[in-house]
């Protein structure tokens, strides 16, 4: 099949090219380079010794999206702006990218006549969790309007498959996407001072940054510090293609794609301090605004749903994290 993959530069879309290419398909990167480099592609070629067709273009130039998009078979959407923080002071930035970005994907693909689609969503949706871990059927609501654009855009999808039934639509809810491709070649690449704790403290680790801020110590966790579910980004690209596989009905389905395992910032430190073998200064500062205490996913629909679940653990996405990290000190460039 032919991939359409909008924001296939970025840091998961550029993983997922590798495991599209590896088994056996074609890919098309529409991507505005807003938050990424045209080198994770050429680096995603010689990973996979594959050529990718590469567009630069905006999600919301619904001609050009149109053109571009002919003779693809099926579409994976990653292309969107994702800094929490950032959304609270520029929201409109926000809705714009991210929600009239997806209308302009969705009505270019109706024109294309393309109704299989894999949306990269969030565990954000979930908002702050009544229970623990968390399933597909936890009530939905966000904190913030980053959040808010992935709820919105999910209740789009969810309206356009009820008034037309043959769209075939998996929604993933991505809980903490971390690491790099084994090989050290790509992996994430902040560009400015990364909002994402495993980022954060690589850049510590390199030398970067003097020290690690710990937002809060007294959070109800194993040991005061606040708890996610770190999933390895090649586990998560494993996930898509699993996810395009099994489109082959049609549906609107969300799933979540998560280890199940809740890890706490000092277990991260802890981990990352190991598979580096550098130590990580930290210092314990206040809570960061509208963080949640602990967030992990009950993984098991993924399975049932698609024949997935994550392989890699937390010593291997530090290993990996650590691997890009030290062989691009400072990323792409
Ligand atoms: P990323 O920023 O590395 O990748 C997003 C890509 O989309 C970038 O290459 C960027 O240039 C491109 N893009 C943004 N707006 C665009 C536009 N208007 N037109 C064309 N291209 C555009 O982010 P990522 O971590 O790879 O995330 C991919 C998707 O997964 C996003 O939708 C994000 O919200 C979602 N997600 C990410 C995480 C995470 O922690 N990384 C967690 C949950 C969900
Ligand atoms: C993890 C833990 C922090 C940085 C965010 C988005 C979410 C999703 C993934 C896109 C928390 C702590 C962090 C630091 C720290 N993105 N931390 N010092 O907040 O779970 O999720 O990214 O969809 O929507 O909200 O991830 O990596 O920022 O934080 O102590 O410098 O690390 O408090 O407990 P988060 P994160």
């Amino acid at each position: 099949m032919t991939i359409f993959v909008t924001g296939g530069a970025g840091y998961i879309g550029s993983h997922t090219c590798v495991e599209l290419l590896q088994n056996g398909h074609n890919v098309v990167v529409y991507d505005n380079l807003s938050n990424s480099s045209v080198e994770a592609l050429k680096r995603v070629e010689t990973i996979t010794g594959k050529l990718i067709t590469f567009i630069i273009g905006d999600i919301r130039d619904e001609s050009s999206l149109t053109q571009a998009m002919q003779g693809c078979d099926a579409v994976i959407h990653f292309a969107g702006l994702k800094a929490v923080g950032e959304s609270v002071a520029k929201p409109l930035e926000y809705y714009d990218n991210n929600v009239q970005g997806t209308l302009c994907l969705l009505r270019s693909m109706q024109t294309n006549s393309i109704k299989t689609l894999v949306f990269s969503s969030s565990a954000t949706v979930y908002g702050d969790p009544e229970s623990l871990p968390l399933r597909e059927d936890h009530p939905l609501r966000t904190t913030n309007p980053y959040g808010q654009t992935k709820l919105v855009i999910e209740d789009i999808l969810r309206d356009l498959y009820r008034s037309d039934n043959t769209w075939q639509i998996m929604i993933l809810r991505y809980f903490n996407p971390v690491g790099a491709h084994e090989s050290g070649l790509i992996g994430e690449d902040p560009q400015d001072i990364p909002n994402n704790l495993m980022p954060f403290i690589a850049q510590v680790a390199i030398g970067r940054r003097e020290n690690l801020n710990i937002f809060g110590e007294n959070y109800p966790t194993h040991d005061g510090t606040g708890v996610r579910d770190y999933i390895h980004v090649v586990d998560l690209a494993h996930g898509h293609l699993k996810a395009l596989e099994a489109l082959t009905s049609p549906q609107c389905t969300a799933i979540n794609l998560g280890t199940g395992i809740g890890y706490s910032v000092l277990d991260v430190v802890n981990a990352f301090s190991k598979a580096s073998q550098q130590s990580i200064p930290y210092i314990i500062a206040p809570r960061r605004e509208g963080d949640i205490a602990a967030c992990y996913a009950d993984p098991s629909k993924a399975n049932t749903a698609i024949g997935w679940s994550a392989k890699r653990n937390l010593d291997q996405m530090c290993h990996d994290a650590w691997n890009f990290q030290s062989k691009n000190p400072t990323g792409y460039k």
